[in-house]
């Protein structure tokens, strides 16, 4: 049966992305992750896609005139290879018109909170400054807003310790879940 190619794009340590190619690999989700794209050259994500032999395209944004500029190139890139979805995991960057009309309702994102509470880079600290003690994960599709757009899948854990290594852990193994159930509804397409 034919896989789903999916493109992931991260900036940061990528346990993400190694848990979805992980799916894919152990056959829990009928896809492949044909590209790896990663704004922070020097990123953990980059030595993770390297032992599972993804291809990668690590690049500046600034060595760009403009954010069109590089989606245009990145968006190429993924019909060239025939990407179908594209999974945001830990991609720190709004994501522009040029990109979401190319792949429109086709761009995914997992976020660290239950949205649309605490949007941002810090996600978990914030809901903790809150004092909240439901913590979750939501997975939404992308639209040019920070962490915007409609809710595919939610999960939730009720945390009332005070140790934030412990709960981003938690809230960790609930996101790598949590993304292969959402990427199984894109390829069955119920969402
Ligand atoms: C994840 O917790 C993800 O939800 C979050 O970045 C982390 C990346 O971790 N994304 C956002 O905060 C988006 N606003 P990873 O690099 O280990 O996958």
């Amino acid at each position: 049966m034919k896989r789903t190619k999916l493109a992931v794009f991260a900036s940061g340590s990528g346990s993400n992305y190694e848990a979805i190619v992980k799916a894919c690999c152990e056959g829990l989700i009928n896809a492949e992750v044909v590209l790896l794209v990663c704004d922070k050259p020097g990123a953990k994500v980059l030595e993770r896609a390297a032992r599972y032999g993804t291809e990668c395209f690590a690049f500046n944004p600034k060595e760009y005139g403009s954010r069109e500029e590089y989606e245009g190139v990145i968006a190429d890139m993924l019909d060239e290879r025939g990407v179908e979805y594209v999974c945001l995991a830990g991609y720190m960057r709004i994501v522009g018109r040029v990109l979401l009309e190319r792949y429109e309702q086709r761009i995914v994102n997992i976020h660290p909170s239950l949205l649309p509470s605490f949007k941002g880079a810090h996600a978990i600290q914030d809901a903790v400054d809150y004092g909240v003690k439901i913590f979750g994960v939501t997975t939404h599709f992308v639209d040019e807003t920070l962490d915007g757009g409609r809710i595919i899948d939610q999960g939730a854990v009720v945390y009332e310790g005070s140790d934030i290594e412990e709960l981003t852990t938690m809230i960790h193994n609930i996101e790598h879940k949590l993304y292969v159930k959402t990427i199984n509804k894109l390829i069955n397409k119920k969402y």
